[in-house]
């Protein structure tokens, strides 16, 4: 080949997306997360010699302060690390269903859903944060557990000035606040951007968890929370509380163009679709339409069309019923669903299978992507589900509690919060954890730390995630670009490709012309990413966010 054409097709490749803004570089360690104060506190950490698991418990402990809407204690999340050995790990501290929970626990008399998943005390499932940052210290982290928690204790008792993006989320919520005098008295009066928000209770409950983590699940903070779960109708029991555990998976590892993925097994749904949809595109020649494309979109969005299909039917607790995870990786399958996809037409969900639609709600989740001097990396996305979890704060303990119930089928078939529709493998029962779309994910190329990646957004997690990988690798564009770009999803039902600003109408039209119904819509996932590049740990936190990637 001549020179020329293999420009020419550089140039293709990259057409559409090219934004113009840098990541942040550094040499020996960055955080990347959705607040400046915690990317701070973690960079502290690290330039204390502390390694990435430590810095991505104290940025969990101080988001839990100062990115009140996602931040928490009273949710979970999961957290995966790659490390320098080679060796990886996946902690699962999503929360659990608690022991009294039953399948129709939110469907009325009349056989209606209920909004009790989603709002009040009877949304919460058992909180694991505490738990899993606690098994991630003590077998990874090197610092003392008091130091990775000190700083969110003084941030909560000393304050911190509340900036734009938080008044607005506080503001936004204000109604629901006034519901329950807790949050009403922490949350729920009127501030101004600029003054000093101090957490009393929740400095007290965080020093506790300083001394001890014990005491969220057995000591003052449990019984003072179950009591209040037992004088306000809700169904968390200080048994439920003792008896939770976080867990250590084994990730899902996969590869695409050769380069190694290690990412979130179930009862995350995001790892299994991340690689069949990679998987699919794979050798599809798909990319050679250039990124931002009509015929590109088209192609991804079917991909991401099949997948969803499978989530509603397949996924869920692993550890409740099985998940065929083998079956939907399978490279026959992955080759026959390629096969399925029509260049040219959009396929009709109907086709695939039955379900249903509803409208995609205000949403929050929250992220971190850690990378220390050794070449460790964390990333680790957790929750309290809905933005400000189920706007219920626990009297005298100052944190919010998650509506992680919402998770799961409350109704299978019918959708949740995120529209999304899910099946019998995702319906309630005692103990178990709803089925998530968190995909923390980390890349390696010929065995060396390649890309750290994850981020919010509900059902659109994984799509994203996906999306920023492919913008890296297949389109060559820098972390920042890539996290930046806008974005589009399909989850199946609704049929419908939902289109961030910033793609031209004339690409709409061309995807209308196929068959696809498109909407455009306002973000609601935010990547945070680190691509590791010629020495260079390279920083980006989504331009959607108000976060910050901080390196040294
Ligand atoms: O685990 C899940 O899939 C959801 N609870 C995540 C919620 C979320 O990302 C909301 N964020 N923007």
């Amino acid at each position: 080949m001549t020179r020329l054409p293999a420009l020419a097709l550089a140039l293709t490749l990259v057409s559409g997306l090219v934004l113009a803004r840098q990541p942040v570089r550094a040499r020996n360690g960055m955080v990347v997360t959705e607040e400046p104060i915690a990317a701070d506190v973690g960079v502290a950490v690290l330039k204390a010699g502390g390694n990435a698991i430590d810095a991505a418990v104290a940025v969990a402990f101080a988001l839990a302060v100062t990115h009140p809407s996602a931040g928490n204690i009273g949710g979970g999340g999961f957290l995966l690390a790659q490390f320098a050995d080679g060796k990886s790990t996946f902690v699962d501290f999503r929360e659990r269903a608690p022991s009294s929970a039953s399948r129709n626990m939110y469907v009325d008399a009349q056989g209606k859903l209920t909004r009790d998943s989603i709002d009040g005390w009877r949304a919460s499932g058992v909180p694991g944060t505490v738990r899993g940052l606690e098994l991630a210290h003590k077998k990874y982290g090197s610092k003392t557990w008091r130091e990775l928690v000190n700083p969110a204790v003084r941030l909560a008792r000393e304050g911190f000035a509340i900036p734009y993006g938080l008044n607005e989320s506080l503001k936004q919520s204000s109604a629901r606040f006034q519901r329950y005098p807790s949050s009403r008295d922490t949350f729920g009066k009127p501030r101004e951007v600029g003054d000093v928000l101090i957490q009393p209770d929740l400095s007290k409950t965080l020093e506790r968890i300083a001394n001890n983590p014990e005491d969220f699940y057995t000591g003052e903070t449990a019984r003072l929370l179950a009591q209040a779960m037992k004088d306000n109708g809700g169904n968390i029991t200080l048994e439920d509380l003792k008896g939770y555990k976080a867990v250590e998976r084994t990730p899902l590892m996969g590869a695409y163009k050769g380069l190694e993925i290690t990412t979130a097994p179930p009862p995350s749904s995001g790892g299994v679709g991340l690689l069949q949809m990679l998987g699919v595109l794979e050798g599809s020649g798909y990319e050679k339409a250039g990124a931002g494309s009509a015929a590109t979109i088209h192609f991804v969005a079917e991909t991401m069309r099949r997948y969803y299909a499978d989530r509603s039917e397949f996924m869920g607790d692993p550890d409740f019923r099985e998940v065929p995870v083998r079956k939907l990786l399978h490279p026959v399958y992955l080759r026959n669903l390629r096969n399925s996809i029509d260049p040219n037409r959009a396929t009709n969900s109907d086709s695939i299978r039955p379900g249903q639609h509803s409208a995609v709600e205000g949403t929050e989740t929250t992220h971190c992507s850690i990378v220390d001097k050794q070449g460790n990396a964390v990333s680790l996305t957790y929750t309290l589900n809905g933005g400000f979890g189920s706007a219920v704060v626990a009297p005298g303990l100052g944190f919010l509690l998650n509506n992680e119930m919402d998770d799961f089928a409350a109704q299978p078939g019918s959708p949740n919060m995120f529209g999304l529709v899910q099946g019998e493998a995702n319906a309630i029962q005692p103990g178990k954890r709803p089925l998530s779309s968190m995909t923390p994910t980390i890349l390696r190329k010929d065995g060396k730390l390649f890309m750290v990646v994850g981020g919010p957004g509900g059902g659109r997690i994984i799509t994203s995630v996906f999306q920023t990988i492919l913008n890296v690798i297949d389109f060559n564009l820098n972390v920042q670009d890539a996290v930046d770009a806008p974005r589009f999803h399909h989850q199946w039902k609704p049929d419908v490709i939902t289109m961030e600003r910033g793609f031209s109408p004339d690409t709409i039209r061309l995807l209308e012309q196929r068959g696809h119904k498109v909407e455009v819509a306002p973000a609601v996932a935010r990547v945070f990413a680190i691509v590791v590049d010629g020495g260079w740990l390279q920083g980006a936190a989504d331009g959607r966010s108000y976060g910050k990637a901080e390196g040294f």
